[in-house]
């Protein structure tokens, strides 16, 4: 029988990713540029399902039914190209290429329009949910043209993670890199998740003086409640977890230099190409970045005064810090989702941001009870213009501003870095202005570039002639 879907490329996310499709009834062909891979994997899981072992690119290819799908799964850039290059002149029109790594959507919007031009589909997967996910059913973000999802979508719906309410986390995004940007943000948000995560260790630690094992418990019982999500539950684990060889927490054996593979800076990158004010993302990319500059750090220690200022920390302190955090992480949710409205305009992509929350609520890294809030509040007739306009979150954060504004001013007391609770802050009170100083900054434009401004009070653009008799003309263009 011939192979529903061939699979190149298996580390581990490829050989999940191949054995969950052979788990789920469909016929597998393998290949890996080294075939003792292959033949590892088939020792090992060989009996979980119809897989058919190939040598080369052309076994490959000749195994497959027709439309040929075959899954790329190695590592993004330059490996991606050389695969699609083996495999173009053994296809034929029709067929479909999936790339299920973390390309970059700017390389999958190129790869797409190339292959068209052959007649091949070539669709960039978004994956999400790790190893485990890649398993037993990741949350799958595809895009590609529509044609490719009605011979490929059923097969990523099976082996999709589902919701609770039998809802599969899968689902097609938009045309060419659409999926790609998708999960681009998703793990913006991902890394400004972990972020406020970890501010809220920093101030319960340093601050409060709460141990490790007992912040596990702390975060446990946040986990029961609006907090419910993947990165509170595996952060309880972390904490509680004893380090084998000293007895410490595993945390304080960690070097604290955080590492990153791309898509937090590609997702900070694209916002700013988008104009889409995605601090708290960026915030957390930084963060990161600050972290693994350890020489600076270790003169900084040094040389840097602190003069903190003693704070009586207010009995409630852990429950503020609680909500600090939802505010927070609700911030980064609104940005990311705000980034893509913006990036559907851009791309002429339909980015359906209901369904995009709803593929979110299982399988991906941040799986969280509050996604299916989100999904509803992108469901509804009336779209909100910013995740914290609709109602359900406008009331939300409002209840928890008070406590969010004492965390942030607490912890600038104390010398306690939290880039992303509170530039999430600003963020809130920015949207939330009358005034903001940005009409200073285009009366200094004008001064000193004759940039123009526009008025409160009239349509059109002036300028003020400052350096004669300072009289305001109307101006024909902007610079
Ligand atoms: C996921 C993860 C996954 C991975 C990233 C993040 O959704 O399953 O986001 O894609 O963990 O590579 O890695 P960095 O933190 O190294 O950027």
């Amino acid at each position: 029988m011939p192979a529903q879907i061939g699979v190149t490329g298996l580390a581990v996310m490829g050989a999940n990713l191949a054995r969950n499709f052979a788990r789920n009834g469909y016929t597998v062909a393998l290949h890996n540029r080294s075939i003792a891979k292959t033949d590892a994997l088939l020792a090992a899981h060989g009996d979980e399902g119809d897989f058919i072992r190939t040598e080369t690119m052309e076994e490959l290819v000749a195994s497959l039914e027709v439309p040929r799908r075959v899954l790329i799964m190695v590592k993004a850039g330059g490996p991606v190209d050389s695969v699609i290059d083996s495999l173009v002149p053994l296809l034929e029109e029709g067929d479909i290429i999936i790339d299920g790594g973390n390309s970059n959507f700017v390389d999958t919007r190129r790869r797409e329009a190339a292959l068209a031009t052959k007649g091949l589909h070539f669709v960039g997967v978004g994956v999400s949910g790790g190893e485990e996910g890649a398993l037993l059913g990741p949350s799958i973000m595809p895009g590609g043209s529509k044609q490719s999802y009605d011979a490929l979508g059923p097969m990523l719906e099976k082996i999709s993670a589902k919701a609770i309410d039998g809802a599969p986390c899968c689902a097609w995004i938009s045309t060419d890199g659409a999926g790609h940007f998708v999960k681009m943000v998703h793990n913006g948000i991902e890394y400004a998740d972990m972020q406020v995560i970890g501010e809220a260790y920093d101030l319960l630690r340093s601050g409060a003086g709460i141990d490790p094992a007992a912040q596990a418990e702390i975060f446990t019982e946040w986990n029961k409640g609006e907090l419910a999500s993947f990165l509170i539950e595996i952060t309880a684990e972390v904490l509680a977890h004893t380090d084998a060889k000293t007895g410490k927490p595993l945390v304080d054996v960690i070097v604290d230099s955080a590492g990153q593979k791309g898509t937090g800076r590609w997702t900070v990158q694209s916002a700013l190409d988008l104009g889409s004010p995605t601090s708290a993302i960026a915030e957390s990319v930084f963060a990161r970045g600050l972290s693994s500059q350890r020489d600076q750090r270790a003169i900084g220690q040094e040389v840097l005064i602190g003069n903190e200022i003693a704070v009586e920390l207010g009995e409630n302190f852990v429950e503020d810090v609680r909500q600090a955090l939802f505010a927070s992480k609700l911030v980064s949710y609104a940005q990311g989702l705000d980034m893509l409205t913006s990036a559907g305009k851009e791309y002429n992509w339909d980015l359906k941001l209901d369904e995009i929350a709803s593929l979110w609520r299982e399988g991906c890294i941040i799986r969280a009870a509050l996604l299916a809030d989100i999904t509803k509040a992108y469901a509804a007739d009336e779209k909100p213009a910013n995740l914290l306009f609709a109602p359900a979150f406008s009331e939300a954060i409002a209840a928890a501003v008070p406590a969010w504004r004492r965390v942030v001013a607490t912890a600038v007391q104390l010398g306690v870095p939290v880039p992303v609770f509170s530039s999430s802050l600003a963020y809130y009170d920015g949207l939330r202005r009358k005034r903001l100083p940005a009409a200073l900054t285009q009366g200094l434009r004008d001064l000193f570039g004759a940039h123009t401004y526009n008025r409160v009070d009239a349509a059109g653009s002036f300028h003020t002639q400052w350096s004669g008799d300072k009289t305001e003309i109307e101006a024909e263009d902007t610079h």
